[in-house]
């Protein structure tokens, strides 16, 4: 995909991210090596081609089975340096990115190993890259509540560089209801929360994300279009959406791209952002997004800068930071010309 040069230097910030999912099969298969774990492909061709998915089970079977390879500090650094790297050039100016720690404590792997590696490269990116960060601790709602539980106490001890908890992995039959006490315990401890609703799961669970796990931003939230109370909910409380176009067509959330809800999301007020999700396997980081919904939803430049500005509103930045990069939005959109 062409990205034309105004996205490519327009100032955004990512807000719907899995470290996991930036894992490219290059860097996959030299880690797997360097580790001595078998991927069951012969080839990063073949680990490519089986990147076909029907609905978000399939993928999630593949995501799981490539973290797998991801034992050391060293390499959770590696993953998320790759990924910093690379958006550096995409005028990506701060990430919210999401961990899945339960995907790795589950195999022995220590917290700790996952967060440092992490950490230390988000730090190498805020100095070298002028990249400002938070961390999003996802519990996987596949799993029970107290497993839930166990990985907020396992957080404890790193609790200051959590910025928020969410919830992701399978969505049909694990409701936001399943950790409303996880929630409660996260508040309590003055974390908050964003969580993943609505992306195959009914109107229903944005409601009892909002209701329940008081989330200040909800994850996808496509099918909220689907009650119209609800919607209008969300566009009166200015609620943040963290829009995933490319999962959404690669995940067949969506038939085609023409058909995407994004312009329908924006005539009814709501406060959308785009994000890449998962990019190494859904074909596209977050410009090819952006890119995608003015190819196909027909955005002007000054829609996209207005979803990059909501993308800095409804980060969870300090208001000297969130200022400076609005205000270099502003400088970036009156030297192109857009107003
Ligand atoms: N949905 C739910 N869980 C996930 C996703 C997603 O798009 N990506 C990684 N985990
Ligand atoms: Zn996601």
């Amino acid at each position: 995909m062409n990205i034309s040069p105004f996205i490519q230097g327009l100032p955004k910030a990512e807000l719907h991210l899995h470290i996991e999912g930036t894992f490219e099969p290059e860097l996959m298969f030299a880690i797997a090596a360097r580790n001595h774990v078998e991927l069951p492909y012969a080839s990063v061709d073949e680990l490519r081609a089986a990147y076909e998915f029907s609905n978000l089970q399939d993928f999630l079977d593949i995501y799981y089975q490539g973290m797998n390879v991801l034992v050391t500090r060293e390499d959770f650094f590696d993953l998320t340096w790759a990924y910093l790297e690379r958006v550096g050039g995409q005028g990506v100016r701060h990430v919210e990115i999401f961990f899945d720690p339960q995907g790795h404590t589950s195999r022995g792997v220590a917290f700790g190993t996952v967060i440092d590696g992490i950490w230390a490269a988000l730090e190498k990116g805020a100095s070298e890259l002028d990249i400002s960060f938070r961390l999003i601790m996802c519990f996987l709602r596949h799993l029970d509540e107290d497993d839930a539980f166990a990985t907020l106490e396992a957080a404890l001890p790193y609790r200051d560089r959590i910025a928020a908890v969410g919830l992701d992995s399978s969505e049909k039959g694990h409701p936001p209801s399943k950790f409303t006490r996880v929630f409660a315990k996260a508040r309590e401890l003055g974390i908050p929360a964003v969580a993943h609703a609505g992306e195959e799961g009914p109107p229903e669970y944005v409601a009892e994300a909002l209701d329940l796990l008081k989330v200040k931003r909800i994850d996808h939230g496509n099918r909220a279009l689907e009650d119209t109370d609800l919607t209008v909910r969300l566009a009166k409380t200015g609620m943040p959406l963290t829009v995933c176009p490319l999962s959404n067509l690669r995940l067949c959330v969506v038939e085609d791209l023409d058909r995407h809800p994004l312009p329908a999301m924006l005539e009814a007020g709501l406060m959308v952002t785009l994000n890449s999700d998962d990019p190494a396997f859904f074909g596209g980081y977050v410009n090819e997004n952006y890119q995608a919904m003015k190819d196909h939803a027909g955005l002007s430049d000054a829609q996209l800068v207005e979803i990059a500005g909501n993308s800095f509103q409804a980060a969870f930045l300090d208001e000297a930071r969130r200022k400076t990069l609005l205000d270099e939005l502003a400088a970036y959109a009156a030297k192109s010309g857009v107003r």
